[in-house]
């Protein structure tokens, strides 16, 4: 028999922070860099995450080789946002359920906020590894912008005095973290990530910093969660993040895989606002490739089986009252469902 090299999934990477600190910025900048950089065929599509496949992290890290040497083995990230309001607490603490890491995004020139702390609080409450990403980098008096450049080539084209301000907000968030009890550096003074939290000065709108702080997600990902991220043959597990009524769909959901392969016909128990629903999965939906994308949004194509990690979309019987946030598993002849909807009523 030949020994088969297990399959790793991509991690599921969350990012957090307060409201216009840039989480989303951030997401539309990497996606963009990586439709731009991507080769056809290389991209999936997601529903309410994106993908970034590691052919384009090795193609943005191609300059930080000698530093940051990173031979992917891992497919690629998947990136979920969140929101920053307050009100949406919630979803925060669920997007910290399914992070095998987090980015917690923090504008450098405002330093920690309200949500910042909540959002590490969540981190270090589910044992969330996190990177920060120290963003705005570019409206720091004096900064010279240089387009998509990794950090540690655009620092050094800065005068003396900008890379000074620069450290010097570095060191509010390094302060800051250590009031919540966690040694932090920027990474590129960083030795043993195990014991310390990056920060990675970025640029959301520039794009400087993009390929350090991707070569560095992917790289301590596989190096550190390699048995997390071994793929399970198993029924799915996954998040319901939101419930949708779609044209021509009906009353579906959009859910975050993070766990197992989901196939159509399966049977699924998930909570909703009057119980928990048990129902059997009429479709599954992914948007069209990218290239279609100026099509109606309710352009969806049906897929039959999907594997973790993913975002998509469900449709089935019953979903109208399915409640966003609700952990969502599929059951077979022998899953113990009772055991399955006491966790869901916990969660
Ligand atoms: P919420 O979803 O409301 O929590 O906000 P967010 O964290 O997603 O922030 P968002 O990405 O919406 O950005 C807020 C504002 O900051 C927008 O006007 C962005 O254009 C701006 N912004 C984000 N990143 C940067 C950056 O790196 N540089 C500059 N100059 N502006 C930025
Ligand atoms: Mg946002």
């Amino acid at each position: 028999e030949e020994t088969q090299v297990k399959k790793l999934r991509q991690p599921i990477v969350v990012v957090l922070g307060h409201v216009d600190h840039g989480k989303t910025t951030l997401l539309d900048k990497i996606r963009g860099t990586t439709v731009v950089k991507k080769e056809p065929g290389e991209m999936t599509q997601e529903v309410g995450a994106s993908f970034v496949p590691s052919s384009v992290i090795e193609r943005l890290s191609e300059k930080l080789k000698k530093v940051l040497p990173v031979k992917l083995e891992i497919p690629g990230l998947l990136f979920i946002d969140t929101p920053g309001h307050e009100y949406f607490s919630n979803l925060r603490r669920r997007g910290g359920s399914i992070a095998d890491i987090a980015i917690l995004v923090v504008d450098i020139n405002e330093g920690f906020q309200q949500q910042t702390f909540e959002s590490i609080n969540i981190l270090k409450e589910r044992k969330v590894p996190f990177l920060v990403a120290a963003n705005k980098i570019d409206r720091i008096p004096g900064w010279k912008p240089f387009e998509n450049e990794p950090f540690l080539e655009t620092i050094g084209k800065q005068k003396k005095d900008v890379q000074i301000r620069l450290d010097n907000q570095v060191y509010n968030i390094v302060t800051q973290i250590a009031e919540a009890g966690l040694n932090a550096d920027r990474f590129d003074r960083i030795k043993d990530f195990t014991r310390n939290v990056a920060i990675i000065p970025v640029s959301a709108k520039t794009g400087e910093g993009l390929p350090d702080l991707l070569a560095l997600l992917a790289g301590l990902t596989q190096r550190y969660m390699k048995e997390r991220l071994t793929f399970a043959e198993g029924p799915a597990k996954g998040v319901v993040l939101e419930v949708k009524e779609d044209v021509g769909l009906g009353h579906t959901i959009d859910v975050i895989i993070y766990d197992g392969i989901l196939r159509k016909n399966d049977q699924i128990v998930l909570g909703g606002i009057n119980g928990i629903i048990t129902t059997k999965i009429r479709g599954i939906f992914v948007p069209r490739p990218l290239q279609d994308m100026k099509l109606s949004k309710y352009d969806f194509t049906s897929i039959d089986e999907v594997y973790a990690a993913a975002g998509v979309k469900i449709s089935a019987p019953n979903l109208e009252e399915a409640l966003a946030g609700s952990p969502i598993y599929v059951v077979n002849s022998e899953s113990n469902l009772d055991e399955i909807k006491n966790k869901i009523e916990e969660e």
